[in-house]
């Protein structure tokens, strides 16, 4: 089956009414909608020139936000008076399809994808000309932009919903791409110097002392996402020695050669396997800086990956960094998560680049 198709198929079928995105229809813990992977997903329909799937993704993300304004008001009084929120009043991670809070007990308290929901929106707008989608999300982009504004610098849960008491520098990177993308389209909307405080904490405590970006202030190794810091969040640029050296530190610790990419080096989930949609991301880079057949490779990876369905899944546990933590996983949630939305988008969004260069 040709893994476009089947990506769009999949991504169709896991789209509810609502117009949100599933992170997998069939993983025991993904029934949910995350505005991370949905906000990607939506981007990879963008790419396929599906919008109206990624115009439905806004509108629910939009509705969804607003209906939850209250507990923003109240957590943002919180910060005021200066007392210390509790974990349940920071805004979710994750939302039931119909955009209400889930019941179960999630690591929630995460940045990075209220920042990854304003980039695409942008982004989405951008290609298709639709301001009154823009004009309608603005209550939506409103609240976004000042729940990151109170709370970028504190440490949250990292995109792998880790980490909790870390500043992850590939969050403050999504936080900076989603406001930038909205200054671009109406500056009024993000308070003046908060993208250069962004961007100035980042490159004086994200930085090793070798001058790579490290995975945290704290934590000197590097992680896959920080891609994102040059592509697409354009916090550093892709040409930048900084993110140059960040991407051969990438390449040596995290690229099977002939594989696919790890997450971070001491990856214990499922056994730290080789994740498609990071996979897809390091062919997106390679795109980006002209290195065609080496993201063509790749690519080739991520498709013999896909089983006869054309499923892909979250990662692969052909050389995992460490295969004792699989089967704890495993009895604790079932086998990993197939077909994974987001990792189905990343090859949307991959192949679309490709396509020009053919
Ligand atoms: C990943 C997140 C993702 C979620 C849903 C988690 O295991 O770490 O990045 O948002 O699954 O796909």
């Amino acid at each position: 089956m040709n893994l476009i198709q089947s990506s769009i198929e999949i991504i169709r079928a896991g789209q509810a009414p609502s117009g949100a995105y599933v992170a997998s229809p069939t993983f025991s813990q993904y029934g949910y909608a995350w505005l991370r992977d949905g906000a990607w997903v939506a981007y990879g329909m963008d790419c396929a020139g599906l919008h109206d799937s990624s115009r439905a993704f806004y509108v629910w993300a939009g509705r969804t936000l607003v209906k939850h304004e209250d507990r923003l008001n109240a957590l943002l009084d919180k910060l005021a008076q200066g007392e210390t929120p509790d974990e349940t009043d920071y805004l979710p991670t994750r939302f039931t399809l119909d955009g209400d809070l889930g019941m179960d007990f999630w690591w929630d308290f995460q940045l990075d994808g209220y920042g990854t929901w304003l980039w695409g929106l942008a982004e989405h707008v951008k290609l298709t000309g639709d301001t009154a989608l823009w004009d309608a999300s603005v209550p939506a982009i409103r609240l976004t932009v000042r729940y990151l504004a109170a709370l970028w610098s504190s440490p949250n849960y990292d995109c792998w919903e880790e980490a909790r008491d870390q500043i992850h520098t590939s969050t403050l990177a999504a936080i900076y791409g989603g406001l930038i993308a909205v200054r671009a389209v109406d500056s009024a909307l993000v308070p003046d110097g908060l993208l250069e405080q962004i961007r100035t904490y980042t490159l004086e405590h994200c930085l090793a002392p070798e001058g790579y970006l490290q995975k945290t202030h704290e934590n000197p190794a590097v992680d896959a996402s920080l891609l994102w810091t040059a592509v697409p969040y354009g916090l550093v640029d892709a040409r930048d020695p900084i993110f140059a050296r960040t991407l051969a530190k990438i390449e040596r610790d995290l690229l099977v050669p002939g594989g696919g990419v790890y997450r971070y080096a001491a990856d214990t989930y499922y056994g730290g396997g080789e994740w498609i949609l990071l996979t897809a991301w390091l062919a997106w880079m390679y795109v980006e800086l002209g290195r065609i057949d080496e993201a063509r490779g790749l690519m080739r990876w991520i498709e013999a990956q896909a089983n006869e369905a054309g499923e892909l899944p979250e990662q692969v546990a052909d050389h995992m960094r460490d295969a004792s933590y699989y089967p704890e996983w495993e009895a604790k949630w079932g086998s990993p998560a197939s077909p994974l939305l987001w990792s189905h988008a990343m090859v949307l969004v991959v192949h679309s680049l490709l396509d020009k260069h053919t």
